[in-house]
């Protein structure tokens, strides 16, 4: 990691070293915590640094500030409401039937004034808006015909040279010729799937799983077979195991980095083990990594397709969470299935927009996505943060929330029948717009959820919103658990 990117990322270090000391007990509840100004000697850190990781620590309610006195630990510092629990799906193949549910949800996103809860899609103060339109100016210009003609597959060779170069990053040695180049992630997986089984087949997702993958899924006339899946750990190999010993699998279809909506994250031994698991029954394995670069811990996390030996793992990703959603450039690294890829990438949409794969490329070329990453991730991180405490101090006793390990949206189980879409409309009637559990599973089982995403800067008529939120949801909670807040619950 470069010596910028460390320093920028010092305030986070200091901060995990302190609640590190609150969480083994070394500082007690109640404790004063060093001064800014003696922190800063002691860490060799500036007073910027010390007062960021101090107020992110406040955020994150474990320790508070008391006026003229200092910074002090908490007295109650792990009253985060607990993580979701396990999904116990009913392991049962079926046709998916959610996608005019969603598409009506879906338009009500469109409309723009709405408090945006519900679409992941990162505002665009985040997004690099000024150095790819500088980029696009600078194409347009261009005397040749850039950009003018088809790009055909497998796409733009300065963008798949960029790729491979990137793909060490997860783990991987992919060459430029092992890229397919697709309007976004969505078509990725939907040659995928299309290169990988028929209609009718099994596809083993997530749940709860991105509901594009569901309504992808439909369109394709297969059937979904929802795997249990732990809220930070992702799908357990063994679970698979025990599944593919008594039925058939056609394919499966997982985002090992950073689940949409949980943010669960894989680990790397999990990921060996299951790629090793589906090559000894032949079953391919779609990983949509679109969330694997807006990683919140310090590294990178490999790719399943980086412990892939039988080209079984086909990788689709896109630039339509860190980038640009609007450019439609996503890529998939397809193995063994490339041809059948590739010529079903034809018959879809011929190629993908010419200009937009050329100001990717330069973009990557001028090596300006790593430093625009970490900056992107440092804001995520702390929206994220922000969030979890407005639901910690306003959301009703008995609800849970992900601990996101990468991505930018939170999943929020309510207290048990808690109605999420009575909690929907009631939002949507004071303009507050948020994604229902019911979007993220064929079997309804996420009737209590709802996932709030945090792709924007928080301000005080958001805050005040997700408060309000909290306030709908306690209002239609059952009657045990109604009214009392996590906060004054646990103090
Ligand atoms: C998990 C996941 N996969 C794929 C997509 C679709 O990506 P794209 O916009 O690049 O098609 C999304 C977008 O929200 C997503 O969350």
């Amino acid at each position: 990691m470069c010596g910028m990117q460390q320093s920028r990322f010092r305030y986070r270090a200091v901060a995990r070293k302190i609640a590190d000391h609150i969480h083994t007990g070394r500082l007690a509840p109640g404790t004063r915590l060093p001064s800014v100004r003696r922190l800063s000697r002691q860490e060799d850190a500036s007073i910027t640094t010390i007062l960021h990781a101090y107020e992110l620590l406040e955020r994150e309610g474990v320790v508070e500030a008391r006026p003229q006195s200092g910074y002090f630990v908490r007295a109650d510092p792990d009253r985060m409401p607990p993580e979701p629990k396990e999904s116990q799906p009913p392991l049962r193949p079926a046709y998916v039937e959610i996608a005019d549910t969603v598409s009506d949800l879906l338009k009500i996103t469109r409309q723009g004034d709405y408090v945006p809860f519900a679409a992941a899609i990162p505002a665009s103060e985040l997004l690099p808006v000024r150095q790819l339109q500088r980029i696009m100016a600078a194409i347009s210009r261009r005397t040749d015909d850039a950009g003018i003609h088809y790009d055909l597959p497998p796409g733009n060779p300065e963008l798949r040279s960029q790729l491979s170069r990137r793909s060490i990053d997860w783990g991987c040695r992919l060459g430029p010729d092992d890229f397919i180049i697709t309007t976004g992630c969505m078509e990725a997986l939907n040659l995928g799937l299309r290169s990988v089984a028929r209609p009718g087949a099994v596809i083993a997702i997530e749940s709860p799983a991105y509901y594009g993958i569901l309504m992808t899924i439909a369109g394709l006339g297969m059937q979904a077979l929802e795997l249990p899946t732990h809220p930070s750990l992702g799908v357990r190999p063994a679970d698979l195991e025990r599944i593919l010993k008594r039925r058939k699998i056609d394919a499966c279809l997982l985002a090992p980095n950073f689940n949409n909506p949980l943010g669960s994250l894989m680990p790397d031994e999990s990921k060996a083990e299951l790629v090793e698991l589906l090559a000894r029954h032949e079953v391919p394995l779609i990983e949509d990594d679109i969330y694997g670069d807006l990683h919140l811990g310090e590294t990178r996390p490999r790719t399943a397709k980086s412990f892939d030996r039988k080209g079984l793992v086909l990788l689709c990703s896109s630039f339509s969470k860190t980038v640009a959603p609007g450019y439609r450039v996503g890529y998939i690294a397809p193995g063994r299935y490339f041809e059948k890829v590739e010529q079903i990438k034809f018959m879809n949409t011929v190629a993908t927009n010419a200009p937009c794969q050329i100001a990717l490329a330069e973009f990557l070329r001028a090596g300006q996505y790593e430093r625009h990453l970490s900056r992107m991730r440092e804001s995520l991180s702390d929206q994220i943060q922000s969030a979890a405490a407005i639901i910690r101090d306003t959301f009703p006793a008995g609800t849970r929330v992900s601990r996101p390990q990468g991505g930018f949206v939170l999943w929020v189980e309510l207290p048990p029948g808690t109605d999420s879409h009575h909690l929907y409309n009631r939002a949507l009637e004071n303009r507050i717009n948020l994604m229902p559990g019911l979007a993220f599973s064929n079997s309804d089982r996420f009737r209590s959820c709802i996932r709030i995403s945090c792709g924007h800067a928080w301000n005080d008529a958001r805050r005040a919103a997700l408060a309000k939120v909290g306030g709908i949801a306690a209002e239609l909670a059952p009657k045990n658990s109604a009214g009392k807040k996590l906060a004054k619950k646990k103090s």
